[in-house]
């Protein structure tokens, strides 16, 4: 095999918290947003809920066999906050902390290295109560969190991921509702886009004034690239309000220092931006050692009216763009286009954008597709051959991409849509929790072993 990757190449896969682990009122944790949520008849399809996922609490050590048989190098895995806060600040639980620091040392003896996010969507629901990321508070105490879970687990974790997709939990929470909270608002959402890059620079800030050499510091972006339906000047321009929205507003100001100036025209009517105060962006574009980036699909936009014609009324979502229009491409069981070549130009794109840009994990990658119920998930493999290739192409390209993670270890609770969706490499039977590797775990772990061995 020809192998474009960059000696130490990470091969790893990825989990979160609240998607597998389960267990939500055992030991001590405190209830976060998604449990408050998923509680709310309608929001998540059946009426499925995190209570039980893929029982990973209790479970862990088979789940940590399962990634020592496929061979990876590294693993990605949230820490739910409220297991360790469970009132989101103040008092430490520590059966909370001893569990994430044995899940560690099992996977340091079995020579996986982790990468540790300290937020995938979970907020405690004490912090939520209090205002949640519309209030500037909630950015501090994200700071404490990191302090505290960097105190317990410094001296075995070395990668440090802040936060999974700032946009999914401000944008799709607080402004589409699809999310946790579910609210649909305009300027709390963009308060909450803007209070958790804040409590990301805080957060990294602690936890460097406390680090020792060799930690790494960085976030998870999801990139959906937004293209144009037609060359239409006003397709066109809807496509740049997507992009805006979903990925510079996040960008710019963590790697080019500045807000996009389109955010004021997009949202001048529903907000001041009071929220942000002098001296936040020095805060917030902190260097970084890595970025983590998620990539599933490219969004295709057509210019569309306002869901609200009343411009002070519309939510931070409606930005007037259609993103129904897809190309004739294959489809997931999604009904996410199947686009690899929109990962390897979101990555040289990324790249030619901002001067100095950490090195790229890619950090989720993955796919759905109607369960047959025999494990031969062959369009998985399809799947991620052809999106493990277009990274390799932006690695050859000149993109220093570090590692990719493929979601997920497990099948496991798919937020809004429950447990309809597997993206596991391995099968669980909810009833009986027991995990059967697919075809595609094997297809992994033969890939992996091939590339190491390959100059
Ligand atoms: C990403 C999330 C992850 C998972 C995948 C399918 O947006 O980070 O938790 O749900 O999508």
């Amino acid at each position: 095999m020809t192998n474009g990757f960059p000696a130490g190449f990470r091969w790893g896969v990825a989990t979160s918290a609240y998607q597998i682990e389960g267990a939500t009122r055992q030991d001590g944790r405190g209830p976060s947003i998604w449990d408050t949520f998923a509680a709310v008849p309608g929001a998540v399809a059946s009426g499925d809920t995190g209570d039980v996922a893929a029982d990973h609490y209790n479970r862990w050590t088979e789940d940590v066999k399962l990634l020592a048989g496929l061979g990876v190098d590294a693993y990605r895995f949230s820490v739910s906050w409220s297991r360790i806060l469970p009132d989101g600040r103040g008092r430490a639980e520590q059966r909370g902390i001893d569990f994430y620091r044995r899940l560690v040392d099992a996977l340091l003896n079995n020579g996986i290295e982790p990468f540790l996010t300290l937020y995938h969507w979970d907020l405690p629901q004490a912090l939520e109560d209090r205002g949640g990321w519309r209030d500037r508070d909630t950015a501090e105490s994200f700071a404490e969190y990191a302090a505290i879970t960097h105190d317990a687990l410094g001296d075995v974790v070395r990668k440090w991921t802040t936060l999974n997709e700032p946009y999914c939990s401000s944008i799709v929470g607080y402004g589409e509702g699809r999310h946790a909270p579910g609210a649909q608002e305009g300027h709390g959402a963009l308060a909450a886009a803007h209070h958790l890059l804040l409590g990301h620079g805080l957060a990294v800030r602690a936890m460097r004034a406390n680090s020792s050499p060799g930690q790494e510091f960085g976030i998870v972006l999801n990139q959906s690239p937004a293209v144009p339906v037609t060359d239409d000047p006003a397709d066109v321009a809807a496509a740049g309000r997507q992009d805006c929205l979903l990925r510079r507003q996040f960008t710019d100001p963590l790697f080019g220092s500045a807000y996009p100036g389109e955010l004021t025209s997009m949202f001048g009517a529903i907000t001041d931006f009071s929220f942000r105060h002098d001296g936040d962006l020095a805060i917030i574009g902190e260097p970084l050692d890595y970025l983590g980036v998620n990539y599933y699909y490219r969004l295709h936009v057509a210019d569309a009216p306002h869901r609200e014609p009343e411009p002070a009324r519309r939510t931070a979502h409606d930005i007037g763009v259609d993103t129904t229009r897809l190309p004739d491409v294959p489809r997931t069981g999604m009904g996410w286009p199947v686009e690899p070549e929109g990962l390897t130009t979101t990555l040289t794109d990324l790249h030619a954008r901002y001067p100095g840009l950490p090195p790229i994990y890619i950090t989720e990658n993955g796919c759905v597709y109607p369960d047959s119920g025999d494990f031969d998930d062959h369009d998985r493999i399809s799947y991620l051959r052809d999106h493990i290739a277009a990274t390799e192409a932006a690695a050859t390209a000149g993109v220093a991409v570090r590692g990719y993670f493929c979601w997920s270890l497990l099948d496991n609770f798919e937020w809004a849509h429950g447990y309809k969706h597997r993206f596991g490499l391995i099968h669980v039977d909810y009833p009986t929790q027991r995990r059967t590797p697919r075809e595609s775990y094997h297809w992994y772990r033969s890939f992996i072993a091939a590339a190491r061995q390959s100059p």
